[in-house]
């Protein structure tokens, strides 16, 4: 492993040609913990120059003073530059990559560095990035570049949305019509679909559009993320969102009010149905095989209940169970599905919806409307993650006049000003915040250069405050820090909003 760094670390440092004269640790996103800088400059040393030293002594008295959780130290680093040569302290494999990320940062904005210390680690443990790729598929390719922009930015969590109403996009082999049917349309783009009637094709019919990842794609997205300490967690949409998987699989939607035929063109599953259960568990115990992530993410969100309120299944359910509303209804499913997960050693994360009619026992929440349910669920002693609309949404403007971008505005400076702990969290519950995550929903975002362009500098912001101290944020250095990254984008061939245009919107 030792070696294998030294072997990266010197092909990308010979690699770089800096967008700008100097850089040091002041220039870096996150912004490192502590650093000091010298007048002094250097460059990043040869392999042989490199002293890595892991789980010594000296580096836990670096960072005694700091108390830092066991999650904390595992990631923490200390990085030493000097004429010499370069020497990195970590009490993990995993503080090593991140103090690397800080040297590879530095030199991507020059590789004239100033000579410095940094002693870093990170304030959550959740630092995220959402991507939707039903909406529109985005070939593996595409996700392996995004992983890289992570691990530079020190992010650890990738939330791969995979399936949705106009795509399942993973090989289930018990249910093979989800991708030789569902990940098939008759327009690639989201919105021409929609505009078209919303008709899936089978993947051999001439002008299929499309795609999803077979199990040796999850493999190898999986391999790539781990070597970058990034842990992939999958999110399988139920009871809502679910178009797809009934235009394949019919017997999932509910029965019409006189219980003679399942629905049509409808979203949601059918929670009366104990068939729906089998489904899902049987989709679920393919995924666990495939993802050895802590966490399973079950999506809960935006289930219609009306259908529900008729379906003579779901009735007898309700019924059976003791359930007073639909909600419950809702809740019944996510706790059985849960309690499916927990048996299998995982844990389910869920959209912030699953607080209605009573939370999961172990839930995680995923707070999106806003941050109240995130509160909420706090205060019941869950764990939650904070992604709300208002700031961490990325399909959002940057600007007024965004190519196709859905409104409200959110330009850079909003994403940055999130905070997720607040007066509404006491004192003793902050341990319950888990962290942050930007989500890329794709309706309107097809192309990768345009994915990319929402995502940065954006996603910039949110890594910011997954890992730096609270007291070392501020709007404009990090604008500074984030027009040079941008530079390195450019050299490193990715796309990006250009900073500046924000401006005329007074922002
Ligand atoms: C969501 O945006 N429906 C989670
Ligand atoms: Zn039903």
């Amino acid at each position: 492993m030792r070696n294998r760094f030294i072997v990266l670390a010197a092909a990308m440092f010979a690699a770089i040609v800096g967008a700008f004269g100097q850089s040091g640790p002041g220039d870096i996103i996150p912004t490192p913990v502590k650093y000091t800088v010298s007048d002094a400059l250097t460059r990043l040393p040869e392999a042989g120059d490199i002293d890595i030293v892991i789980g010594k002594k000296s580096f836990f008295s670096r960072i005694k003073r700091f108390n830092l959780e066991p999650w904390q130290v595992k990631s923490a680093y200390y990085l030493e530059l000097t004429p010499e040569g370069m020497r990195v302290e970590a009490a993990d494999q995993e503080g090593v990559f991140y103090a690397f990320q800080s040297a590879y940062m530095m030199n991507f904005i020059s590789p004239q560095i100033h000579c410095c210390q940094i002693l870093d680690y990170p304030r959550f443990r959740h630092r995220g990035m959402m991507l939707d790729v039903s909406r529109n598929f985005q070939p593996v390719e595409f996700v392996k570049r995004q992983l890289d922009m992570m691990a530079l930015l020190k992010m650890n969590k990738f939330h791969f949305h995979l399936v949705d109403h106009p795509g399942w996009r993973i090989q289930i082999d018990k249910y093979p019509l989800l991708t030789s049917f569902s990940a098939w349309r008759t327009k690639d783009d989201w919105q021409d679909w929609i505009n078209d009637g919303q008709r899936f094709l089978s993947q051999d019919d001439p002008g299929a559009q499309g795609g999803f990842y077979s199990k040796k794609d999850i493999a190898e997205i999986l391999a790539y993320a781990s070597e970058r300490h990034i842990e992939v967690i999958p999110e399988i949409e139920m009871p809502g969102h679910n178009f797809e998987s009934i235009a394949a699989y019919p017997f999932l939607s509910c029965l019409d009010p006189e219980g003679k035929e399942h629905l049509k063109n409808v979203q949601e599953l059918c929670p009366g149905n104990e068939q729906v259960y089998d489904f899902l568990e049987n989709v679920l115990s393919e995924v666990f095989e495939m993802f050895p992530s802590k966490y399973i993410h079950i999506g809960g969100d935006e289930a219609g209940k009306g259908n529900w309120e008729k379906c003579p299944v779901c009735q007898a359910k309700m019924k059976a169970e003791g359930l007073e509303n639909v909600e419950q209804l809702q809740s019944y499913l996510v706790k059985r599905m849960e309690k499916f997960v927990n048996d299998h050693g995982k844990t389910i994360i869920g959209w912030d919806e699953i607080l209605e009619g009573g939370l999961a026992p172990n839930a995680t929440v995923m707070s999106w409307r806003g941050t109240e349910g995130g509160h909420k669920a706090i205060a019941e002693g869950h764990d939650v993650i904070f992604s709300p609309t208002q700031c961490y949404y990325l399909d959002y403007q940057q600007a007024s006049d965004q190519y196709r971008a859905v409104g409200p505005l959110q330009p850079l400076r909003q994403t940055y000003s999130f905070e997720p702990i607040d007066e509404n969290i006491a004192p003793e519950n902050v341990h319950h915040v888990l962290g942050v995550q930007g989500n890329l929903w794709t309706e309107f975002v097809n192309q990768w250069w345009h994915a990319e362009m929402m995502l940065y500098p954006r996603l910039f912001a949110v890594a910011e405050t997954g890992w730096s101290p609270r007291m070392e944020k501020d709007y404009s250095r990090f604008r500074t820090r984030a027009v040079a990254l941008n530079k390195v984008l450019d050299y490193l061939g990715y796309n990006h909003f250009p900073l500046g245009a924000e401006e005329k919107d007074g922002n």
